[in-house]
């Protein structure tokens, strides 16, 4: 049966990556169902609309949800990225953010193999604050950090049973214990707790500036990483550098509990700098669509897939000629 997915192409390189992706899909054999969505900053000029309720209400009912990037030079900062993307995470209950990171067999820094999972749904991210006295020389600005331990205990069990999936079966609990000692310690005592039913997994703490060191330094210690929502986007960042660079970065966001479509995109934006010239590396979007695919059940499609993006790590070319070429090696 067609896995129904919809699409959200969005501005810039965007549509030119997902198109790519789907197009690897396709030759994986998955069979999709696909809607597209006009959505993102360029609707945004044109209407003023940024996620309507009713589309909103309307992607609750999709398998899953594929997204390019999202963003134009003219949109002002924070309207699409509160408005679309964190809609979309606190709506959709995406409380997982998944990020994997594995050189291609072709860099110069081979073995790089570890995933963050993310928390993404609460810390400083939830939007809790606000201005008193705002534009005045007396301003007051509070953004508080939320943390439950509903959303904290979740976040960390999905990332133990996630290391249990792994050879090496190692997880390390990323936060600043000793200086975020009320959040910390929320964390901290959760993760205890939850490691005790793992007695199988080998667990690590790093305060999250050690973090930084570690994984340019030692990126091999790393195999799954749990943190919050700030210092997951942080790292990310980072360990998508560590690992090779923007266009391999890809990440899902998860409703593990299935009470809703999961959402999978590149890390990178809509790159408005070289948007049309053929020049996007699809192989971020690739991967995420791979991610959206085991997600989905097609676990052996997607391991054709993630080694068909191994097999033409050294393919140079323009977009779509990339994409035929991963397509053609699936
Ligand atoms: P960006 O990721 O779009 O671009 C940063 C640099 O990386 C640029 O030089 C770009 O050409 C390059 N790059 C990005 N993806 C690439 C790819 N697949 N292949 C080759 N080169 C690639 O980040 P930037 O410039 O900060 O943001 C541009 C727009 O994208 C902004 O409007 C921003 O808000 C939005 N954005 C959207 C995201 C999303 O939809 N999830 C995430 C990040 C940014
Ligand atoms: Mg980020």
């Amino acid at each position: 049966m067609a896995h129904r997915v919809g699409i959200i192409g969005g501005d810039g390189i965007g549509p030119e990556v997902t198109a790519e992706a789907l197009k690897v899909v396709r030759a994986a054999g998955v069979d999709l169902d696909t809607t597209d969505y006009d959505l993102g900053g360029r609707r945004y000029l044109a209407t003023g609309d940024v996620l309507p309720d009713p589309v909103l209400d309307e992607l609750r009912g999709y398998d899953a949800i594929l997204l390019g990037a999202v963003g134009t030079p003219e949109v002002p900062p924070g309207v699409l990225e509160r408005g679309l993307l964190l809609k979309m995470r606190f709506a959709l209950d995406l409380y997982v953010n998944l990020r994997p990171f594995k050189a291609g067999p072709n860099r110069h820094n081979d073995g790089v193999d570890f995933l963050v999972v993310r928390e993404n749904t609460e810390g400083t991210y939830a939007g809790e604050g606000g201005f008193l006295r705002h534009g005045t020389p007396n301003e007051v600005a509070t953004q508080g950090s939320v943390n439950t331990r509903l959303g904290v205990e979740r976040c960390i069990r999905y990332a133990f049973d996630l290391a249990r999936s792994r050879a090496a079966k190692h997880l390390t609990l990323v936060h600043k214990t000793n200086v975020l000692t009320f959040a910390g310690d929320l964390w901290q005592r959760a993760f205890d707790e939850v490691a005790a039913e793992y007695a199988d997994i080998a667990t690590a703490y790093n305060h999250v500036d050690a973090a930084c060191i570690y994984m340019v330094q030692d990126p091999g210690r790393y195999d799954v990483v749990v943190t919050d929502n700030l210092f997951g986007d942080i790292l990310t960042d980072l360990g998508g550098a560590v690992a090779g660079g923007i266009g391999r970065a890809a990440s899902a966001n998860l409703n593990p509990a299935r009470t809703g479509p999961s959402l999978f995109e590149p890390v990178h934006g809509s790159a408005p700098d070289i948007a049309g010239t053929g020049r996007a590396d699809p192989r971020a979007a690739v991967i995420s669509a791979a991610m959206m695919c085991d997600f989905l059940g097609e676990a052996d499609a997607s391991a054709r897939m993630l080694n068909a993006v191994d097999k033409t790590d050294d393919v140079e070319g323009t977009t779509s000629q990339i994409g035929d070429a991963i397509a053609a090696a699936c």
